[in-house]
């Protein structure tokens, strides 16, 4: 070898890797990013403990009956156990969708009626959720303030957190830091986007193209957290005790807005019983399917953006691999810590 190809080589090899990170696929915008924090709710280590806490402990509820983790169930992906959630008014018109990646959401609930995850606890004054609606915990916020008052571990741990002794609004705050660390940050899929090529399957990156190419998908559920913080109807078939569920309608009063529900992430819902605001679905291959062809066009408000979409059975397969990589085991894992 020549002297001027020695030192062309290294040369040549700078400039082909440069090219090449050039064609790379740019992923960033898939990155699961640091979570929101409001300003007067920084995350703190004493916070989410107290949290973590709070969220399996049935003395948030009337009589001592049940706990957010009873309709969040964490190894059901953080969803409900069942297709509508049952609670003190027996069972609810909605299956209780996950709280994974919830931090990410611009507004709570399917109808997006709550703004932030301290106002979805409905500890919060004048703010209706889980721990006071009636048909879901049933309790008194001041019952629930001055019992854990009575119990020394839980008065010192939120002294410890707050500097004061619970309040509805310390409760809610260590709820909402717990929530805000539901992350699926070790989902394949985010290791894949992280740089790991080889952390899902040839299946999972061929149902990744079709996700955000002919499948469309990508429409709604957007990066990174896979909703649009949007509201649409896509002719989800209404079962349960609801005759019928207007959705986004029931905030707006806007006739257009009438079964329109917001677009919920993807991360950990392949670990859900159920799925859709109705638990109408149990598995992957029914929702597939029902996107497939077209949803419900005998619903005059479903979105233009469903139609029929001609996957192969294949094709299917793919998409519902990529689906499958989304999943974070870790949060599938969490347990009750112990109870003051
Ligand atoms: C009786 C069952 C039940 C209990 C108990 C319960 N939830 Fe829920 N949760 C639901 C249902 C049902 C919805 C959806 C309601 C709706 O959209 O109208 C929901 C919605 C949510 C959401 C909104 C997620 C999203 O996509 O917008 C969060 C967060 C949440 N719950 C957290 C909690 C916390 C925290 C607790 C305990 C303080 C709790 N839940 C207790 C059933 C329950
Ligand atoms: C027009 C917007 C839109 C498009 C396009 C769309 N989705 Fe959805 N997706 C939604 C909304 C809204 C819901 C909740 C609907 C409901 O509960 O009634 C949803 C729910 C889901 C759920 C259930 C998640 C859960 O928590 O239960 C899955 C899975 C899903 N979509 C996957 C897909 C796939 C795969 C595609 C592409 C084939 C797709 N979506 C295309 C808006 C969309």
């Amino acid at each position: 070898m020549n002297r001027v190809f020695r030192v062309l080589i290294p040369f040549l090899a700078v400039v082909v890797s440069i090219t090449s990170i050039g064609f790379a696929e740019d992923l960033s915008e898939w990155k699961l990013p640091p979570v929101p924090v409001p300003k007067d709710n920084p995350q703190s280590k004493d916070k989410i403990a107290l949290g973590h806490q709070l969220v399996f402990d049935i003395r948030l509820s009337k009589g001592d009956s049940i706990s957010c983790s009873h309709c969040h169930v964490p190894a059901a992906g953080g969803g409900g156990p069942t297709p509508r959630a049952f609670g003190h008014g027996g069972e609810l018109g909605r299956w209780a969708p996950s709280w994974v990646n919830s931090a990410y959401y611009t507004s709570l609930f399917w109808d997006g009626r709550a703004s932030s995850l301290e106002e979805q606890t409905g500890a919060l004054p004048g703010k209706m959720g889980p721990i006071t609606a009636p048909p879901e915990m049933g309790a008194k916020i001041e019952d629930v303030v001055a019992r854990l008052n009575t119990i020394p571990e839980y008065k010192k741990q939120f002294n410890h957190a707050f500097g004061t002794d619970a309040t509805p609004e310390n409760i809610a705050k260590a709820i909402a830091s717990f929530e805000r660390t539901l992350i699926a940050y070790d989902s394949p899929f985010q290791k894949y986007v992280n740089g790991d090529k080889k952390a899902i399957s040839p299946a999972a990156k061929r149902g990744f193209e079709l996700f955000k190419g002919k499948a469309v998908c990508i429409t709604c559920h957007t990066p990174p957290n896979l909703s649009d913080n949007m509201f649409h109807n896509i002719g989800v078939p209404q079962v349960g005790p609801l005759k019928e569920d207007l959705g986004r309608y029931e905030v707006t009063k806007d006739n257009g807005d009438k079964g329109k529900f917001k677009t919920p992430t993807l991360y950990n819902s392949a670990s859900l019983s159920f799925h859709m605001h109705d638990g109408a679905f149990r598995r992957f291959e029914e929702v597939v399917e029902h996107y497939n062809k077209g949803g419900n066009p005998n619903d005059p408000n479903q979105d233009s953006l469903i139609f029929p979409l001609n996957l192969t059975s294949a094709e299917k397969d793919d998409l519902i691999a990529f689906l499958r990589s989304l999943t974070d085991k870790r949060l599938d894992g969490i347990k009750s810590p112990k109870l003051p």
